[in-house]
């Protein structure tokens, strides 16, 4: 379909990282979109691999419903950057790699609001640093 003019690019959802290789031994891949947040980081070789292969990494689930807040270490880390849990979780990912396009879903303004936002904080190395213990305790 792409040889005949009918895709421009393609993405893949939920791939492994075998699964990726593969499918890039036919084709060349745009992009993947795997669930992957600050709390949960099962995907992170998905992610080292798109890395290495300059590949957008979409994350699904970006922002964890909400409700990363529950978490302290992330709730404390809000309350020292005077932004919103959600915040926080995008600015992490948004620091944590350049080929991360977070798609955080919303149907209220309010949340477009806060989470567009998030683009504008700058997250200190010690920071992000802890925010990073807090992934590899989950
Ligand atoms: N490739 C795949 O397998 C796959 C699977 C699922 C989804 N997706 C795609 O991923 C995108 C995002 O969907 P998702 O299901 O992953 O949802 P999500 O972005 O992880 O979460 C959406 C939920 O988070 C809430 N939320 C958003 N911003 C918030 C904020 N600032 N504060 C508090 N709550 C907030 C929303 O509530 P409000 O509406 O109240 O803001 C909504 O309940 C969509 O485009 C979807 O199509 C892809």
């Amino acid at each position: 379909m792409r040889d005949e003019g009918k895709v421009a690019r393609i993405g893949l959802s939920e791939v492994t990282t075998a699964e990726l290789a593969e499918a890039r031994r036919i084709v060349d891949i745009a992009s993947v979109q795997n669930r992957y947040n600050l709390t949960d980081r099962e995907h992170e070789p998905v992610l080292a691999a798109c890395e290495a292969a300059d590949i957008a990494f979409l994350p699904w689930r970006a922002v964890a419903w909400g409700k990363a807040g529950d978490r302290a270490e992330v709730a404390a880390v809000a309350a020292e950057l005077d932004a919103t849990p959600t915040q926080v979780c995008l600015t992490w990912l948004l620091a944590h790699s350049p080929v991360m396009l977070p798609i955080p879903g919303t149907s209220s303004v309010a949340h477009l609001e806060e989470n567009t936002a998030a683009g504008d904080i700058v997250l200190a190395p010690e920071l992000r640093a802890r925010l990073d213990g807090i992934a590899a305790s989950v």
